[in-house]
């Protein structure tokens, strides 16, 4: 199958190129209609992934700031995707994100059907505004959050939090990035269309996270805790903190390991490279 990758030279792109080293990685901007079309034609993908979009650096703070550019590339870009695939007939695939939730939806999470009720930064409205309307469509939308793996990639989750020296002590859904490219595999296998949150069972907090690192990777790392009500004392913008439903990932068979054993897992490998 012929996959055709926008935005292979991120963070999740990186791991997709890894995936699929026979895929196609343009660098054309996704919301240039004209030449999205002309790619399409060239190549013929039976498959396109849309990985582009603006996540902000060093955080999302910076679309708070560069919010033409961030529309261009969340919200343009994936409607000119969902054009120029309809007309063409090929089936792609966007990566969504749970920062559109808050909260745990008194502990059921918060499930694909759930409309967004995190509106506190720019980035997390064009990420909601882009779910919204790709949900009318039949392409395949993954939610993920806060993803980690046990690379030591700046944008790994784990490495972030590493790098903070107050961490939130509240329990979030979060996508290990290898359980990622296994669910996307399968799906496109079957060329699943549909909204799934792609996230590991369970909580963990990144305070929890890095009592582990402390524990398995660095007994001498040091850091301490943030109330969210202090947390505008290091973000311009305020951070979605929530807790997805993996009910219907399971309802197409798809059973991850919790995010627990994840964490762990990661952390041990991290000490084992060390
Ligand atoms: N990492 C996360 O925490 C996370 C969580 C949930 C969902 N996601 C979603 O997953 C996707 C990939 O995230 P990521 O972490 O891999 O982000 P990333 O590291 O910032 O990579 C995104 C890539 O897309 C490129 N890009 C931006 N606008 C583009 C455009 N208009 N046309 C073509 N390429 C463009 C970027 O290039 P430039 O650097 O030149 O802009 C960058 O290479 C995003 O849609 C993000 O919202 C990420």
């Amino acid at each position: 199958m012929k996959i055709m990758i926008f935005g292979s030279k991120g963070y999740i792109g990186g791991h997709l190129r890894m995936r699929y080293p026979e895929a196609i990685c343009p660098t054309t901007d996704i919301a240039d209609a004209v030449g999205v079309a002309s790619l399409l034609d060239e190549h013929h993908p039976d498959i396109v992934i849309n990985a582009a979009g603006k996540t902000g650096r060093p955080n999302v703070d910076w679309c708070e700031d560069h919010k033409q550019e961030t529309i261009h590339s969340n919200v343009l870009g994936p409607l000119v995707l969902l054009d120029a695939c309809a007309k063409k007939n090929i089936y792609w695939v966007h990566l969504g994100s749970g920062c559109i939730y808050q909260g745990d939806k008194n502990g059921a999470g918060f499930t694909e059907e759930d409309p967004p009720n995190f509106f506190g930064s720019f980035y997390s409205r064009t990420k909601a505004w882009s779910d919204q309307m790709l949900s009318e469509f039949p392409l395949l939308n993954l939610r993920l959050r806060m993803p980690f793996d046990a690379s030591n990639e700046p944008r790994n989750l784990i490495n972030k939090l590493v790098r903070y020296t107050r961490v939130l002590d509240v329990k979030n859904s979060l996508t290990f990035i290898p359980d990622f490219l296994d669910v996307l595999d399968q799906l496109i296998t079957k060329k699943t269309t549909g909204t799934f949150n792609v996230v590991n069972p369970g909580s963990i907090s990144p305070y929890e996270m890095m009592e582990q690192y402390k524990k398995i990777v660095d007994p001498s790392h040091a850091f301490e805790h943030l109330t969210l009500d202090h947390l505008s004392d290091v973000t311009k913008a305020g951070r979605s903190n929530c807790i997805l439903s993996t009910e219907k990932l399971k309802s197409q068979g798809i059973l991850l390991s919790s995010v627990q054993d994840r964490v762990k897992e990661a952390l041990e490998t991290m000490h084992t490279k060390k």
